[in-house]
């Protein structure tokens, strides 16, 4: 019997959907090989959704969302839509598709694949065969809490203020998810947080640490995030899982991407609620939209996550980041990537790359 699957497709702004192109190649030749019934709905979101509707995320593009299988995201953002309001920027989408869909939790791979260990921006022995999960929450802390936003003071000059927050039941769901994986993994999670400063995070380790009460066969260690910070530069095949705040996650996590070479490698998924959604780390590069020079790798690297977490297909993961290695290992490169002697292909031609891998 065949599977089905409805998947919403995102394209958004910029590189997004010329890398989504590349994804709908694969997911194609997917559905060719693998018996499977591939649904795609594709709506605007982002600056793309705020030129049709003015809204970046208009009420049809989130019921699309929430009725498919899976989401499947590009990127959002871009010069043209930086003047307009604060609550109707491209970025928004983003915030709103996490909380709407209740995805507390975001994973974000930083493994490096030995033909790019010389693009990192460490030295070999540092990161050859790096595999660090940084398990970020998402619906939380300062990106969310209230009150927030910006008062005129009696005096006539302004204050701005946001609010860290977080609930115990909020650190719990998500402490679960790093132990969940870490099983999977190396059984080690390192817990991010700023408990010598802030007490929300003292609580945040308090109950992380109560939590892996029920998971005594991983290791839970705790750091300050400005050490993480520098020991992932020092240091970085010392991390498993890593587990932080929204805020902290946000940041700590363009810095171990950029441990493997090139952001436009990286996938990441955004897990708890029914409906999961998948996007490449790098953003919307709007210098670069539309001249074929973007690496469509990361997206595809989001599919394969998208088969292994939400229709538990692994194997497809599995077959998704081989293809990419061969791919690699063949000396082809988008620009990001590319380096001394090797072969500088396009967006699109690394897609046709990835799918001949696929179908051999
Ligand atoms: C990310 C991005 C977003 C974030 C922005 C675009 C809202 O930086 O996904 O890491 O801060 O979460
Ligand atoms: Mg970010």
């Amino acid at each position: 019997m065949s599977q089905n699957y409805t998947i919403a497709l995102l394209p958004g702004d910029g590189i997004g959907p010329e890398v989504i192109k590349e994804a709908v190649k694969v997911l194609g030749s997917l559905e060719r090989g693998l018996e499977l019934k591939l649904t795609l709905n594709e709506v605007p979101v982002g600056g793309a959704a705020y030129e049709v509707d003015r809204h970046p995320l208009p009420p049809e593009t989130l019921k699309t969302a929430q009725e498919a299988d899976a989401v499947l995201l590009g990127a959002v953002g871009g010069p043209k839509w930086e003047k307009i309001d604060f609550s109707l920027r491209p970025e928004r989408a983003l915030l709103g598709l996490r909380s709407n869909l209740k995805l507390y939790a975001n994973l974000r791979p930083a493994k490096i694949f030995p033909a790019l260990v010389d693009a990192s921006s460490l030295k070999r022995e540092l990161v050859d065969g790096l595999d660090i999960m940084v398990i970020r929450e998402l619906t939380g802390g300062i990106y969310f809490g209230e009150p927030r936003g910006v008062e005129l003071l009696a005096d006539g000059t302004r204050r701005g203020f946001n609010t860290l927050v977080y609930t115990e039941e909020e650190i719990k769901r998500i402490a679960r998810v790093a132990f969940d994986v870490a099983r999977k993994r190396n059984k080690k999670v390192m817990s991010v947080d700023k408990a010598n400063v802030l007490e929300v995070t003292g609580l945040w380790r308090e109950v992380v640490s109560e939590v892996h009460e029920e998971y005594k066969d991983v290791v839970l260690e705790h750091m300050y995030v400005d050490n993480c910070a520098m020991q992932l530069v020092r240091a970085p095949k010392q991390f498993d899982v890593i587990v932080t705040t929204n805020m902290f996650g946000d940041i700590l996590s363009d810095e171990a991407s950029m441990l493997t070479g090139s952001i436009g490698m990286l996938p990441s998924a955004s897990i708890g609620g029914n409906t999961a959604m998948y996007e490449p780390i790098h953003g919307s590069a709007p210098d670069i939209a539309g001249m074929g020079l973007a690496n469509p790798l990361a997206t595809i690297l989001s599919v394969g996550m998208m088969f292994k977490y939400s229709f538990g297909l692994e194997e497809v993961n599995a077959k998704i980041e081989s293809a990419v290695e061969a791919v690699l290992d063949q000396g082809v490169r988008t620009r990001d990537i590319m380096s001394n002697k090797m072969t500088e292909v396009s967006t699109q031609e690394m897609g046709d790359k990835v799918v001949a891998e696929l179908e051999k």
